[in-house]
C-alpha cells in the first residue's frame, strides 16, 4: 500500500527545518549506500553524526511518531531515525531496494517493512525529482509538497528521478512494524479506520463499537510479533 499522509510537518516547522537544510554541510550519499547502490545512487546526504542532522531528526520522529493515522498505518515497533538528502543538478537515485536490515548507531538492527519519505521542498520547486515506486498496478509517481509524506513497502523497487533544475530537500526513515506482514497490516488499518469513525458516530460505550475493537485487538494479538 502506498499512502501519502499531507501536511504531516506543519509550514512552520518546514521553514525551520529548510533554513538549517540550506546553510548545512552535505556529504556525498555514496558513502552510506550499500555495495549495490553505490553505482546508482548520486545525491548529497546530511552527515547523520552532525548535531544539525541529529536535532532535526529528532523534531521529525517526534512528528511522525505522535500523528494518529501514521500510527494506525504502520503500527511501528523500531524506527531508523530519519536522515536527509538533497538531490540537484541532474542527481538521481536510480532503481533499486533498500537494505533488509539496517543497524542503528545505537547497535539495535531494525527490520526495514515500511519505507518513508518526508518532503521537504515543493513539487514546483525542482523539476523532475518524482519517487517512482513500482507497484503490482505498475509504477506508481509520487511528487508531494514540502511536510507531506509517503510511505510504502521497503519490498518495492524504486528511484528518485533525475532533478534537472532547483533543489529537492527529503527525509527518509524505515519503520519495523509491529505487523510485518503488508497485508495483515493493512487489514487492521482498514478496521481501525472504520472504528474511528464508528466510534465519533455513535460514541465508545456503543456495542458494536466495543465488539469491532474487541476484534481489531484480537487480530493484533495474532498477527502481531514483538
Ligand atoms: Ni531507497
Amino acid at each position: 500500500m502506498l499512502l501519502p499522509i499531507e501536511n504531516l510537518l506543519a509550514k512552520d516547522s518546514v521553514l525551520q527545518l529548510r533554513q538549517h537544510l540550506e546553510n548545512a554541510e552535505w556529504l556525498d550519499g555514496k558513502r552510506t549506500a550499500g555495495a549495490l547502490a553505490r553505482n546508482v545512487k548520486d545525491n548529497l546526504q546530511l552527515d547523520e553524526n552532525s548535531d544539525v542532522a541529529r536535532s532535526l531528526s529528532q523534531a521529525v520522529m517526534q512528528a511522525i511518531s505522535q500523528h494518529p493515522l501514521f500510527v494506525s498505518a504502520t503500527l511501528p515497533e523500531k524506527f531508523y531515525p530519519p536522515r536527509f538528502n538533497c538531490y540537484q543538478g541532474g542527481g538521481s537515485y536510480g532503481l533499486h531496494i533498500d537494505s533488509s536490515i539496517m543497524k542503528r548507531d545505537d547497535g539495535a538492527t531494525v527490520r526495514t517493512d515500511i519505507s518513508g519519505t518526508l518532503f521537504l521542498s515543493d513539487s514546483d520547486e525542482y523539476e523532475g525529482g518524482e519517487l517512482a515506486i513500482e507497484t503490482p498496478f505498475g509504477a506508481q509517481e509520487v511528487k508531494l509538497n514540502s511536510g507531506d509524506l509517503i510511505l510504502y513497502p521497503s519490498t518495492s523497487l524504486h528511484e528518485v528521478k533525475p532533478v534537472t533544475k532547483g533543489k529537492r530537500f527529503a527525509a527518509f526513515f524505515w519503520i519495523q512494524s509491529l505487523v510485518p506482514d503488508a497485508n495483515k497490516r493493512e487489514q487492521l488499518f482498514e478496521l481501525d479506520q472504520s472504528i474511528q469513525v464508528l466510534t465519533v458516530d455513535r460514541g465508545a460505550e456503543d456495542q458494536e463499537v466495543r465488539r469491532l475493537s474487541g476484534l481489531y485487538h484480537n487480530l493484533m494479538r495474532l498477527w502481531s510479533q514483538p
